[in-house]
């Protein structure tokens, strides 16, 4: 069986991107994978974090994966800060990834935006973290959203670079799983901006818990264009706010977006937005539920946070303290 491993930045609210983009893919490959899902509180503090808010949005994040359906009994749920072998690789990683790849990175450049020397360094060695994430548990298959695509491709640039400068076969090629009609969500706002919890507008994303009505709003005011919808897939071209949202109907109706414009073609976005909504909050309101009822038992979460903390050590530190011998650490550790 293939070991699967994704992680999820607790830096808000999850959106519909998340969960259509990844963490639904996610509970699909539960049926026939080993898979360790993980939030990443170490990757979040790459940008300012209020430490309370933090610790609230951690929680609630682990009340949402549970709450969409990761099974964390048959799997491994756990917070990346619990297991040391994670910072513990990212060290070596550091050491291995080149700065020209760093400096390719997109997210680094979009995230940093304009006050570049004012990010932190933590930013930009981030896909270096991630790949240590990955590789920690020699892990082979990766489901994410289309955004991290080129985090992958350089994890396997660095895995490769370790092998080659090591003289070994220690870590595997990882497959990205970029999956489904909704792999991108793009904010409700501007369909050529990706759909983000850190985005400073609520009106462009829809937050796992809004309610009906929140939800029903901002799909009304989502941005659109003038024409009715195209019959065919070719007539969303040069539309990306209609495109956008026919995906988010794909992904919500388990279907493609010809199946969509079959029904909806020729018709206004009126009815269409009417529709949408209704599918979203049949979809959405019973996770909300779900997430509400977790938050009740804090400590229902925290008795399986710290059981998924051991169980990932438990993989991660042999592979990890054989990828420091490999580099020739001599590997005491404190009594
Ligand atoms: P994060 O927290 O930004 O997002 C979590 C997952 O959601 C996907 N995603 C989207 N998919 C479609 N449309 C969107 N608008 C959208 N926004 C986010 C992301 O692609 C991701 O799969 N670097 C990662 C977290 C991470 C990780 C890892 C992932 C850390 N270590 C190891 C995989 C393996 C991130 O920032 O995700």
């Amino acid at each position: 069986m293939q070991r699967v491993f994704s992680g999820i930045q607790p830096s808000g609210i999850p959106t519909l991107g998340n969960y259509l983009g990844a963490i639904r893919n996610w509970i699909g490959m539960q049926r026939d994978h080993e898979c360790i899902w993980c939030v990443v509180d170490l990757h979040a503090i790459t940008g300012w974090q209020d430490p309370a808010a933090l610790r609230r949005q951690t929680l609630e994040m682990a009340a949402t994966l549970l709450a969409c359906g990761v099974d964390p009994e048959k799997h491994i749920l756990f917070l990346q800060s619990s297991v040391r072998a994670h910072a513990q690789l990212a060290w070596i990683f550091n050491c291995v990834a080149r700065i020209g790849w760093l400096n390719r990175m997109t997210q680094f450049k979009e995230k940093a935006g304009k006050d570049r020397e004012n990010a932190s360094a933590g930013l930009y060695v981030y896909p270096n973290l991630m790949a240590a994430d990955i590789h920690a548990y020699h892990a082979t298959r990766v489901p994410v959203g289309d955004d991290q695509r080129q985090h992958l491709e350089l994890a396997n640039d660095i895995a490769k670079k370790f092998n080659f400068d090591y003289g070994v076969d220690f870590f595997p090629n990882i497959e990205p799983m970029i999956l489904g009609p909704a792999a991108r969500v793009m904010s409700l706002r501007d369909g050529t901006k990706k759909m983000s919890k850190t985005d400073p507008s609520d009106q462009s994303r829809i937050n796992m818990n809004d309610d009906a009505e929140t939800i029903a709003l901002k799909i009304r005011r989502a941005k659109t264009d003038p024409e009715p919808l195209p019959c065919e897939v070719a007539g969303l071209e040069g539309r990306p706010e209609a495109r956008n949202l026919v995906g988010i109907f794909a992904a919500l109706a388990e279907t493609e977006h010809t199946a969509v414009l079959r029904d909806f073609g020729g018709k206004g976005f009126g009815v269409f937005k009417e529709a949408l909504a209704e599918l979203m909050v049949s979809r959405l309101g019973p996770i909300n539920d779900e997430t509400r009822r977790w938050l009740d038992d804090e400590s229902a979460i925290l008795r399986i946070l710290r059981d998924g903390a051991d169980r990932a050590a438990a993989i991660a530190d042999p592979i990890v303290a054989e990828a420091e011998r490999l580099v020739g650490f001599i590997g005491l550790r404190p009594a």
